[in-house]
């Protein structure tokens, strides 16, 4: 990451910024909540209240930009996060950057971070699920591992991905 990215982009941890729950909130009902019947706002804030732990799981990091001090990205790990793969854990979830802020690295940075940090919990496999920003994950050297029907997703499809980080 280029000197000038890092002296605008500054990475917080949501446990320490619990004003940005809303932000984080909204963000993610709006790109995965509005198309479900099962998902409301008010479930969502709910996930992130509880996305607060420092140094272990469940936990949010943010990205900020330092010249207008607002959030513009964000990334967390959670216990749970699918209903169809409900039996493993943890998760990279709401990996999710602002319109404004994207195709700058933002999201690979993040999930640098969300890896790193699992690495240093002593997690091995980490898990994902992904329906259009396949290459994405892909590129990051997540493997697939099922794919099933999903059409409450923007195409119709969610995979899982799994890496072992350890
Ligand atoms: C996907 C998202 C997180 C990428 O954020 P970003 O900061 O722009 O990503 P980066 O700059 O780190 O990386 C950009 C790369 O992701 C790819 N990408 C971005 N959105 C994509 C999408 N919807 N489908 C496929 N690839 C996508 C870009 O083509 C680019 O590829 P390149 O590295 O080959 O040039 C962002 O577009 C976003 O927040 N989208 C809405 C929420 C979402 O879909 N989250 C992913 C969960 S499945």
């Amino acid at each position: 990451m280029s000197e000038l990215f890092l002296n605008r982009y500054k990475l917080i941890s949501l446990a320490d910024y619990p004003q940005y729950i809303d932000t984080c909130a909204a963000w993610h009902f709006t790109a995965w909540g509005v198309k479900s019947d099962q998902r409301t706002l008010k479930k969502d804030i709910k996930k992130f209240q509880v996305s607060t732990e420092k140094n272990k799981v469940p936990f949010t990091v943010i990205f900020m930009d330092t010249v207008k001090n607002v959030p513009v990205a964000m990334g967390s790990v959670w216990d749970k996060d699918s209903d169809y793969w409900s039996t493993i854990s943890p998760w990279i979830t709401g990996i999710f950057v602002h319109e404004d802020y994207r195709n700058q690295g933002l999201a690979h940075e993040i999930m640098k971070v969300l890896e790193k940090e699992l690495i240093r919990m002593n997690i091995q496999n980490i898990y994902l699920t992904a329906s259009a920003a396949i290459n994405f994950y892909k590129k990051l050297n997540y493997t697939e591992v099922e794919t099933r029907d999903a059409p409450e997703t923007p195409t119709g499809k969610q995979t899982l991905f799994k890496k072992e980080l350890l």
